[in-house]
Parts: structure tokens; C-alpha cells; sequence
């Protein structure tokens, strides 16, 4: 008998299935995901589909198909010749956020100092970052700071320096899950952007590509975060993990406040100067929070490696690898691989002395009492308008825009006192961000009531 050959699927049924609520195969969505890649059907086209998402959402077998389809739609990265257990974190954006600059030394060097019978370190973490999107900051932007940091290495490149150093930072390549550039940059113009599937499909198809062991995610809710509500962050972290379990990584979600910037600085060599402060055992009190959460963090990623027995037990090591200086020397082994200057970094060097900002000014405060709330995305929107994030894509960045947080939530806080220094090339740049600070902080005479730092953890549902 001869063998039938399958129905051709058009975009066009896909979109009309989608639209009307009935389920997608597995066989659909593929073809339209390769027919976006080959470029087969038109910008509309893809554009419905999108909109049709957000409405009518996805069930758990749609999404797990959009995901697998935008991981296999171009290059992904096999680390299965290293034999090790490879594992990353994922932020879901924040203002101040620069936990992987220190995550990604303290696992490194955790795995350098256990390593397989090959000689591989035996945890390893293939870190593929974004840049600065909306209000939030980027690690690649942050990383480009130090001179000749190289984030485009090839794959075999990238394989290098995690058999040598335990970790490395790039960014995503053209050929590396290129149906999530092509989807990513419609949604951006078609009102797309935040469907917690469309995100989950978006985020974790570039997490899979990395061919990971365990994937610890941290998801952001308050008013720095993408999503609008604490629900709608909750459900996205569910998404996730559901979808990082089907594939076979154990993926853990922890729900994480984000009501004001992380740490002491926000922008980008400030914050590589951060984190490097804190690996020289320099630790600032305004940088307590980034260091609670980056050992948290990181506490998981070594428990589901199977180098700590608990979670809790985890971040107490990590916090060991930091304070040893561990931490580090593993930082500088990967900046050096990554063709990156460490002059500045070592001995006496001090990192303030590099990207010094030609202007700079203060928000101070205008009446005494406790700093009791502020809209986070905006401060995030601020530090963007100094120069730190871009208009459009493709835009420069400044290296030394930023912002010094001198106060935290909850602090007792007196009249004149300065609440953030804020830091530009130009004075220009300086005037629109200081208003935009001083009418979000907000000064009471009672102190706020806060949340904790980790809200909640989601794990596999049994
Ligand atoms: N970050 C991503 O990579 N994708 C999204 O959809 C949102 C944030």
C-alpha cells in the first residue's frame, strides 16, 4: 500500500484554530514556528497568532510544543561531551540585578573544586544573557564594561572556557533559537509582550538550548516586575517549571520581591564594581539584599547539583565560596578567558577609579521619617534614561550611567540626607531622571510594612 503523505498545514488554519479556541497539535505549531524561522509566511500572519496567544492562552502539550519548536529552530549548545552537570539561572528582569555576576563565579568555582574524573569541573554553568530590556538592566551591557570582554564567543569557543573556567557569560548568537528574535521583536510592537505563555515559551527555549541539568528561575513580583501582578507572576513561574520538568531539567521557581533596586548600585560598570567589592570581602550594607538573594539562589542551583543537602545548607556555601575569595578568583579566570582587562580588579586596583561619570547630582530628602515605597519600574526607567538602558535596539549604552542607593526601604531617614546619587555623561541627562526619582520616593512618619525578600517557591507539581 502506498504510504499517505501528511496534509500540508497553512499558517492560516493554525491561526484559526488558535483564534477559535480549538487545541493545536503538536504537528501545527511546529510547522508554523519552521514556516516564521524560513520566513514562508508573512509578518501579519505571525502577528495573529501572537495576539491569538494572548487570548486564548495554551494548554500544557501547546506549550511545551511552541517551546521544544523555538529550541530546535536553529543552533542549540550540547554539553554533553563535558560529562558534567551543567546548570543556570534565569531572572525574569530586574532593576539592580546583578546576582549572575556573582552566581555564576560562586558555582564555578564550586564545580573547579570538584571535578569529574575527566577533569572537568563538576557543575558548570552555560549563561546565555540578554541585554537591557524596558526598565530592566542587562548582563551582557554589564559584562561589555570591562574592557575586551568578548559575549559572542562561537560554540566551540563557549565549550572552552566552561571546561577551563566552570562558566561563561555570552549572549544569544543569530543562529541560537532564532524564532525567539523574530517572535520577541513582533511582540514588542504588537501589544504581545506579556502573555505568560508567550514569556514562558520566549524564556525557556533559550534556557533548553543550553542543554541544562537544573534550572533555578527567579521570578520578580512588586513594582519593579514585568508582570502586573503578584497572580500573574505566580502563574508564570508555574508555567516555567512545568515546562523545564517536561524536557527533563529540574526546574525551581522562587518568587522574589522586587519593591526596590537590588543592592547598592543600578546601572552597568557600577554594578560589575558591586559585585566586585563583594568578592574582594568589601561588603557595603546597602549591597545585604543582593547578597542574601544571590546565595539563595545560587544555594539552589548547588542543592539540585547535588553539592549541598539542602537548599539552605547551599547558600551557606556559597557564602563560604564568596567570603574565601573562591568566588573571585573564579570571576577572573572567566573574564580573562573572555578576552576581558582585569588591571582594574586586582591588587590595589580600585574599580571606582574606572568609568568615572562626568556628572553627577543627588536626590536628597525633603522631609524627615521612613522611606516607606517607590515605584520601582520607574527608578528602573530612570536609571535607563541616564544612559544606562537603550531607547531602541542597537542603541549604545553608557558605561558609567547609573545610580548609588544611600537608603532601603524601611530606613529611618533624615530631612537632607541624600536617598540616591545619580550618575551621567552629560549634565543634560541628569534633570529628567532626578524628577522622576524624587516623585516616586516617598517619605512617611510611619514605617512601611514589608514583604520578605523570597515570597514563595515553586516546585514540580507531583
Ligand atoms: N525575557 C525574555 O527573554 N522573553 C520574554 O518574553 C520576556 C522577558
Amino acid at each position: 500500500m502506498k504510504a499517505l503523505m501528511p496534509a500540508p498545514i497553512h499558517p492560516i488554519d493554525v491561526i484559526l484554530h488558535k483564534r477559535n479556541g480549538q487545541p493545536l497539535s503538536d504537528a501545527e505549531i511546529q510547522a508554523f514556528v519552521q514556516a516564521g524561522v524560513d520566513r514562508t509566511m508573512t509578518e501579519a500572519q505571525i502577528a495573529a497568532f501572537l495576539m491569538a496567544v494572548y487570548f486564548q492562552g495554551l494548554n500544557p502539550a501547546e506549550l511545551a510544543a511552541l517551546t521544544k519548536a523555538m529550541r530546535f529552530s536553529g543552533e542549540t549548545f550540547d554539553a554533553t561531551p563535558l560529562k558534567t552537570f551543567t546548570v543556570d539561572k534565569h531572572s525574569t528582569g530586574g532593576v539592580g540585578d546583578k546576582t549572575s555576576l556573582l552566581i555564576a563565579p560562586i558555582l564555578a568555582a564550586a564545580g573547579l573544586a570538584a571535578p569529574t574524573p575527566e577533569g572537568v569541573p563538576g557543575i558548570c554553568v552555560p549563561m546565555i544573557s540578554g541585554r537591557s530590556l524596558g526598565h530592566t538592566g542587562g548582563t551582557l551591557d554589564k559584562l561589555e564594561t570591562i574592557p575586551g570582554f568578548d559575549t559572542q564567543l562561537s560554540m566551540p569557543r563557549f565549550e572552552q572556557v566552561l571546561r577551563q573556567c566552570g562558566a561563561a557569560l555570552i549572549g544569544q548568537t543569530p543562529r541560537l533559537v532564532p524564532a525567539d528574535r523574530i517572535l520577541y521583536g513582533l511582540r514588542d510592537h504588537t501589544g504581545t509582550v506579556e502573555s505568560p505563555y508567550l514569556i514562558t515559551a520566549s524564556i525557556m527555549s533559550k534556557k533548553l538550548a543550553e542543554s541544562l541539568n537544573a534550572l533555578v528561575l527567579d521570578v520578580k513580583v512588586g513594582s519593579g516586575a514585568f508582570m502586573p501582578t503578584y497572580a500573574l507572576s505566580k502563574q508564570l513561574a508555574e508555567l516555567m517549571v512545568a515546562t523545564g520538568e517536561r524536557e527533563g531539567t529540574r526546574t525551581v521557581a522562587l518568587l522574589t520581591s522586587m519593591e526596590e533596586p537590588l543592592g547598592r548600585f543600578s546601572g552597568n560598570w557600577c554594578e560589575v564594581r558591586e559585585c566586585v567589592d563583594i568578592m574582594k570581602q568589601d561588603r557595603h550594607p546597602m549591597s545585604a539584599d543582593l547578597i542574601r538573594l544571590s546565595n539563595t539562589l545560587a544555594g539552589w542551583m548547588l542543592y539540585l547539583a547535588d553539592h549541598a543537602d539542602t537548599p539552605v545548607t547551599g547558600a551557606a556555601l556559597a557564602d563560604e565560596i564568596l567570603t574565601c575569595g573562591a568566588a573571585f578568583e573564579a570571576f577572573l579566570e572567566i573574564v580573562q578567558a573572555q578576552g576581558g582587562d582585569i588591571s582594574h580588579f586586582e591588587g590595589e586596583a580600585n574599580p571606582a577609579d574606572f568609568h568615572q561619570p562626568a556628572a553627577t547630582t543627588q536626590l536628597l530628602a525633603e522631609t524627615s521619617g521612613y522611606l516607606s515605597s517607590m515605584d520601582c519600574k520607574e527608578v528602573g526607567w530612570a536609571v535607563q534614561r541616564l544612559g544606562a538602558g537603550r531607547l531602541k535596539p542597537g542603541d549604545p549604552v553608557s558605561a558609567a550611567a547609573g545610580i548609588e542607593i544611600h537608603a532601603k526601604l524601611g530606613d529611618r531617614i533624615q530631612s537632607g540626607q541624600p536617598l540616591v546619587t545619580l550618575f551621567a555623561d552629560t549634565e543634560a541627562q541628569l534633570a529628567e531622571p532626578l524628577a522622576m526619582l524624587r516623585a516616586t520616593y516617598k517619605i512617611t512618619p510611619e514605617p512601611p510594612t514589608l514583604h520578605p525578600m523570597i515570597r514563595e517557591i515553586i516546585v514540580k507539581k507531583d
